[in-house]
Parts: C-alpha cells; sequence; structure tokens
C-alpha cells in the first residue's frame, strides 16, 4: 500500500537522494564526534557531549577541543582529523565563523553526515555565508541538518545529540520541527503525557536537510511508523512536491492567517499565495493536516493502531453528555456510526444497568463501573461487525479511572490489538494518570472527544491515502494551435488576450464551451447567431482598450432574436463610443446565455508552489466565503474529483434543491486549463456555469 505521488519533475537529482542515504550516518552512527565540546557545564559543547554520553549512545564518542585532554570522562581530540579510524558523524558547535573550516575538515575525514547547531547564518541576513556551506555539503555529499538547530534525537539509537532534553519516551513517532523552542517544549508534554517517540529532529535554518529528505529517510526506517512536522514555510516549493509519502506525514503548519492576502477575494490572483495553497499541497501530496500541537500528536499516535476493515464506529461511555459530543464530532467529520439497534440491544444490554442506553453511544451510565467498561469494551473488540471503537469516560467517585484504563489495556491486548481505539478520559488527576496508562500501552487517549474523534478519521483519512494508485503525474502539454495563439499575442506586445482569443485558447485545451461567435458588424452577428443557434444570447464588447466592459455599457444580456439583437448592437456600439470615446472597438463576443450553478476555476503561478489551479463555487461562494480550494500542476483526473469533492458548497453540486453539476466536464475543465500553465500567467474562468447537462465557460481571461 502506498500514498505515493509522484510528479514528472519528480525526484531527478542524483544527490538529494544520497543526502537521503547519508541521513542513516547521522541517526545510526557506529561513531560521533563532537567538535566545541566543552568541560564547562554552562557552554553548549558540554551539554551536547553529556547528552550523547548521557543517553547510552553505544558507539564511540570523539569529543574535539583544542586544549582539554578528555571531557566527562571521554578521551579528547584537538582536531576531526587526529582521530584515528572513521567518523561518521560529527556535531558542530563552534562559533559561526570557524564552522566553514570544520566543515572542510568533516570532507577531509570523509565524515558524511554533519548537524551544525551554531547560530548565525541566515536568520540574520548571513545567506551567503549559510549558502556556501550548502555547497559545499552538496559537493563533498555530506548531509548537513541545521544550521541554527538544537540538534536531535533518535531513540532507537540511544542518541541524543541535542542541547534539549533527555528521557524522551521511546515511541514510534518521528517529530520533525521548525521551531527549537516548540521542539523542546513538546518534548517535555510528551513525556507527561507518555506519548513515545523514535526522534525529535530539529531543522533549524535548513539549509540542505529539510522536510523532504526527512520524510523520504523515515519511510524507510522500521522504526518509524508516523511522520509529525510542525513546519512555519516550505523554502523550495517545487521540491517539496516531488516528496514521496509512504508513511502517514501529519502536518502542523503555522500562519494559517493571512491578512489582506484574501482581501479582495473575487479571482485566483488574490485567493492564491495563501494558506489555502499550503493546505492544497498537503492534500495532494497526502499528508494530513492538524490544526493544533494537541489534535497533531493525537492523529500521530491513532497512526499506530491496526488499520480498520471497515466504516462502522461504535462509541463506549458513562455520560450522555460526552457522548453526544462525541456523535456530533463523528458526524462533522464523516466517522460512520453503527445503526443497527436490535443488534445493539442484544449485544450490549447484559453490559449495564437497566437504566442504560444500548443506542450507539453504548451508555453503560455512570453507575456502569470497571466491569461495565471491560465488558462492553469486550464485545466491541470481538464482535466483526464492528470496525473501530471510541471509549469515553467522565470520572465519577465510584468508578476508578485507572481500574478502567488497565480494564481496556487488558482486553486490547487479549484480542491482540485488532482494530483501532481511541479512548478519552475526562477528569482530574486519576484520569490524567489513567491516560498516561493506556499511551504507555499504545493506546491512543486524549482529555478531548474532538481530538480522539479527529485522530480516529485521521486512521480513515490515510487508510483511503495508502490505497490510491500510484501514478506518475505528467506535465499536460499545449495543443500547438493554441500555442501559437498565444505567442502571437505576445508578439503583438500585449499582456493579455481578448474573451475571443481567450475563448479559441482554452477551446483548444479541451474547456466546454457555450455556443460562441466574434462579429464586427451586426449583420455578421445576426448571422453567427442564427447559424448556431444561439439565442438567447449574452453581448459583449470586444476592445483591447477597455477592461471593465460593464463600466461603459459594453456588457448586454439575454437578446432574443435578430431583430433585438440588430438593435442592441447599435445601441451599445453608440453608449460604448460615448463612455470610452478613445477605445478601438474590435466587435463583439457572442455567447450563448447559459442556466445553472456559477463555479469559478482559475489558474494562478504561486511564487512558492509554481502554477495553482483553482476551483470554487462562484458569486457570492467566493466573494463572501471564499470557499475554494487549489491544486498544484500537474494533477491527475482522481486528485480533480478530490479538489471538487473539497469544497464546502459541494452539496449545490451534488444536486441540492433541484441543483445540480455535470461533473465530468468540471473535471475535463480541470484538466484542460493545466496545458497552459506554463505558457501563460493567469487564466480566469469565471464562472463557469454547470447544470445536468454540461458545464461552459461563459466568461473566460487569459494574461500572459
Ligand atoms: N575545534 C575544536 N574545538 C574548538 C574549535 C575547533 N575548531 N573552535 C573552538 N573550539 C572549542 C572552544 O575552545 C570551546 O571550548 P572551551 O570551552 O574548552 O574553550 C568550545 O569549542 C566552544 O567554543 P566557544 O568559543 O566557547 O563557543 P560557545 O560555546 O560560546 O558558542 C555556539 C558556540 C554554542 C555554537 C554558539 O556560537 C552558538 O551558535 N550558540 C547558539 C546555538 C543555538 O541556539 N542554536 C539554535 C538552537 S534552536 C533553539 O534553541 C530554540
Amino acid at each position: 500500500m502506498s500514498g505515493e505521488a509522484c510528479c514528472e519533475c519528480g525526484d531527478s537529482a542524483v544527490d538529494a537522494r544520497v543526502k537521503v542515504q547519508n541521513l542513516k550516518k547521522i541517526f545510526n552512527p557506529k561513531t560521533v564526534a563532537i567538535v566545541g565540546a566543552s568541560s564547562e557545564p554552562g557552554k553548549v559543547g558540554y551539554q551536547i557531549l553529556n547528552n550523547v554520553v548521557q543517553n547510552g549512545f553505544k558507539g564511540k564518542i570523539y569529543p574535539i577541543n583544542k586544549k582539554a585532554k578528555e571531557i566527562l570522562g571521554v578521551p579528547c581530540f584537538t582536531s576531526l582529523l587526529d582521530i584515528p579510524g572513521d567518523v561518521d558523524f560529527a556535531v558542530i558547535a563552534v562559533p559561526a565563523p570557524l564552522v566553514e573550516g570544520v566543515l572542510k575538515e568533516c570532507a577531509q575525514k570523509n565524515v558524511k553526515g554533519t548537524v551544525i547547531i551554531t547560530s548565525g547564518f541566515s536568520e540574520i541576513g548571513k545567506v551567503k555565508e549559510e549558502q556556501a556551506l550548502k555547497d559545499f555539503a552538496d559537493k563533498n555529499d555530506i548531509a548537513l541538518l541545521g544550521p541554527n538547530t538544537f540538534g536531535f534525537v533518535y531513540t532507537p539509537a540511544n542518541l541524543n545529540a541535542s542541547f534539549g532534553p533527555t528521557n524522551v519516551t521511546p515511541g514510534k513517532i518521528a517529530f520533525v520541527s521548525q521551531s527549537g523552542a516548540l521542539a523542546i517544549s513538546l518534548m517535555g508534554w510528551t513525556m507527561m503525557e507518555k506519548i513515545g517517540l523514535a526522534a525529535v529532529v530539529s531543522l533549524g535554518n535548513k539549509a540542505d536537510i529539510g522536510e523532504k529528505e526527512l520524510i523520504e529517510y523515515f519511510n524507510d526506517d522500521p522504526n518509524v511508523s508516523v511522520i509529525l512536522i510542525y513546519m512555519e514555510g516550505i523554502k523550495d516549493g517545487r521540491k517539496f512536491m516531488t516528496t514521496k509519502v509512504r508513511k502517514p506525514v501529519v502536518i502542523l503548519k503555522s500562519g494559517s492567517s493571512q491578512r489582506g492576502a484574501q482581501a479582495a477575494a473575487s479571482h485566483t490572483g488574490s485567493l492564491s499565495g495563501s494558506d489555502k495553497i499550503y493546505s492544497a499541497v498537503f492534500n495532494q501530496l497526502g499528508m494530513m493536516r492538524a490544526k493544533t500541537f494537541t489534535q497533531a500528536f493525537g492523529a500521530a499516535t491513532v497512526m499506530s493502531m491496526p488499520m480498520p476493515q471497515g466504516d462502522e464506529t461504535v462509541i463506549i461511555t458513562n455520560g450522555g453528555g460526552i457522548g453526544v459530543s462525541a456523535t456530533d464530532e463523528c458526524e462533522n467529520s464523516g466517522l460512520k456510526l453503527l445503526e443497527d439497534p436490535v443488534w445493539l440491544e442484544e449485544k450490549f444490554r447484559s453490559t449495564m444497568p437497566e437504566f442504560g442506553s444500548t443506542k450507539n453511544p453504548i451508555d453503560v451510565t455512570g453507575g456502569g463501573g470497571c466491569e461495565s467498561y471491560r465488558k462492553a469494551v469486550h464485545i466491541a473488540l470481538t464482535e466483526d461487525k464492528i470496525k473501530s471503537l471510541i471509549v469515553l469516560y467522565c470520572e465519577t467517585a465510584v468508578t476508578d479511572p485507572v481500574q478502567v484504563a488497565k480494564a481496556i489495556v487488558e482486553e486490547y491486548n487479549a484480542v491482540k490489538r485488532n482494530k483501532p481505539i481511541v479512548v478519552t478520559m475526562v477528569g482530574g488527576e486519576r484520569s490524567r494518570q489513567a491516560i498516561q496508562i493506556l499511551n504507555e500501552n499504545q493506546i491512543p487517549a486524549m482529555t478531548e472527544v474532538r481530538e480522539a474523534v479527529s485522530g480516529l478519521k485521521s486512521l480513515y483519512t490515510w487508510k483511503e491515502i495508502s490505497l490510491r494508485p500510484k501514478e506518475k503525474v505528467k506535465n499536460p502539454e499545449i495543443p500547438a494551435k493554441a500555442l501559437e495563439l498565444i505567442e502571437a499575442v505576445r508578439r503583438e506586445g500585449r499582456t493579455f488576450l481578448l474573451e475571443h482569443e481567450s475563448r479559441q485558447v482554452l477551446e483548444l485545451c479541451g474547456v466546454p464551451m457555450p455556443k460562441w461567435g466574434f462579429a464586427t458588424t451586426a449583420d455578421e452577428a445576426v448571422k453567427v447567431a442564427e447559424e448556431k443557434k444561439m439565442y438567447p444570447i449574452a453581448m459583449k464588447i470586444a476592445s483591447v482598450d477597455i477592461i471593465h466592459k460593464s463600466d461603459v455599457g459594453g456588457v448586454i444580456l439575454n437578446i432574443k432574436n435578430a431583430e433585438d439583437l440588430k438593435a442592441r448592437f447599435a445601441q451599445m456600439m453608440e453608449t460604448v463610443k460615448k463612455n470610452a470615446p478613445k477605445a478601438d472597438l474590435l466587435g463583439v463576443n457572442l455567447c450563448q446565455m447559459v442556466d445553472g450553478v456559477q463555479c469559478i476555476v482559475g489558474m494562478n503561478k504561486d511564487p512558492q508552489f509554481g502554477p495553482a489551479v483553482m476551483f470554487g463555487l462562484g458569486g457570492i461562494f467566493v466573494e463572501v466565503l471564499k470557499d475554494v480550494s487549489f491544486r498544484i500542476v500537474p494533477f491527475n483526473e482522481s486528485e480533480a474529483h478530490r479538489l471538487v469533492g473539497e469544497i464546502k458548497a459541494k452539496k449545490l453540486l451534488d444536486g441540492y434543491r433541484g441543483q445540480g453539476a455535470h461533473k465530468e466536464s468540471i473535471i475535463k475543465t480541470l484538466m484542460a486549463i493545466q496545458k497552459i500553465s506554463q505558457h501563460v500567467k493567469e487564466v480566469d474562468i469565471n464562472p463557469l456555469i454547470t447544470n445536468k447537462d454540461g458545464s461552459y465557460a461563459v466568461d473566460a481571461r487569459i494574461i500572459i
């Protein structure tokens, strides 16, 4: 199974793969050198050596210090070059001006993995100095983490090469953080919650090793089952788009509000470059986005559960209110609760007092006690009809949460962890203890219902992602004639195509059009309209000098017949000449009037990720609700379907209140628009009107 998606711009750079391979030297070294190790406990170099030693690293440790003979009982060397034998990995913790020299020694010594702790590079504007480190590392196939990082912890190798906290709880989550401070604080939090980590990696300035390399390394690391990333931004969007995702990746990305960027949100340009693009990227790559760190860790811990073998979920609770709240969360997130009242009554009645409820949620009531939980959990775990389980507990004086937790662990182990289960325990000190017991036993437990439900939902999402077929997506080619038309306009020195030119180009690419035509005189307009049986018609002025056509009287809708058309043509020419006397009037665009749901389709160049295609509902949905989603070019038809299914008002497309959409032609439009994405700056099809019979680009604009 794999959620791997790959586009043609793919992982072509051989050195990228070498870097990923060399990460093994960082995470699983046989020998570690700490350059800048110090005998002064207040110094970073001391703390790192201390962490390496104290954490029980089994390989050889070489502190490098110009003066000291030994530090913390470990013999020192004055230089990397004095070390007899190979060195796999070097931590560099010397002042910034000395870093390049040490890196050169790494190359001389054939060290392939380095972590540069030192600050004072691009984060303070020293971009060139940092680039020099990157270039040197590239030339010598050195994997370089940092600079400006607090290092990393990798529990399977007992390696703590950081100046962060010690005693990380071992587990299967690889936590990668762009913020050092957040990583340090969350290490403490995970220890308290007994959430196990395989790795904590502080990315620092990401001069070389970034999210892509780490995801691809952990893809093949059997000690890691899920990758959790805290991200502030991506350095190289196109490179990130080539990331191969083969294990669940949960992303916590900050900066979701982009003030002002969406203010004038009526077309593609103002809606892109935003957080929505990041969401699109994560969706397209098959990564899951979390909103808070508790939600992110919740989802990550649930990923160690077995895959659900079906949709039916059962909730077991001792409180009505919390059960209702979980039901709401399930419905909102699309988790399906098992509905079979007769069967549920037959199976669960014996687990509760008479006044309990066997409707899903199964409410064993406050008086139910630990044995009620044990029995109900046992049934839920052993009955095939139930595919996943949410257990909720509200602390009461009569039932000890610790006993409930232990009963859940025993029952779950007895059935050999056969299906996913998540637990929420709400209460005081004893409930917290119960949560820790569950987490220690790899049963995800949280204090919030919302987190438990969204965690379980993430597992279902990952199941769907991992079943997606692996497909290479090619950059679509533009038809030669369409390119010719664009180039002709470019040669004229124009930056935009006129409406009829835009229509021609888009039609050649496969965008579905209503009946349309172009005419320079009233007689010609009538002839085109009659020939194409176009009535009723929308008529719009064509002029390179007029951008806002309605403002000058250049748009007339609902023209019913030839007589009307002639009269309106004359009227339009007169009004426009009066309102825009200097404009060169080329003629009129004629377009059949179409009814249906108004959508918006656009293409824009995102500065980070390149061409991005937008889809959403038009009118108020785009202006007020900004209900649009994006995908990065290139993407395939399945991805286009997911894009269409992502918008909040998708019910309208599914035929709500007699409305309806022609999905195939919407998908066709999204595929077609990609063909010109490499050759123009911006495309707007607003609106694309869709009804049961088809979709129609009623207005079209291309900027080159
Ligand atoms: N080879 C071997 N040893 C050397 C070399 C060398 N080329 N050069 C210097 N040293 C020794 C020094 O003699 C010293 O040892 P000593 O204490 O025995 O004299 C040791 O290396 C450290 O050098 P100092 O000059 O004392 O440097 P200091 O420890 O003050 O600072 C450091 C070095 C920590 C790398 C500093 O420059 C720095 O960048 N600090 C910030 C680190 C940071 O915050 N990173 C981001 C983390 S993210 C987060 O925390 C949220």
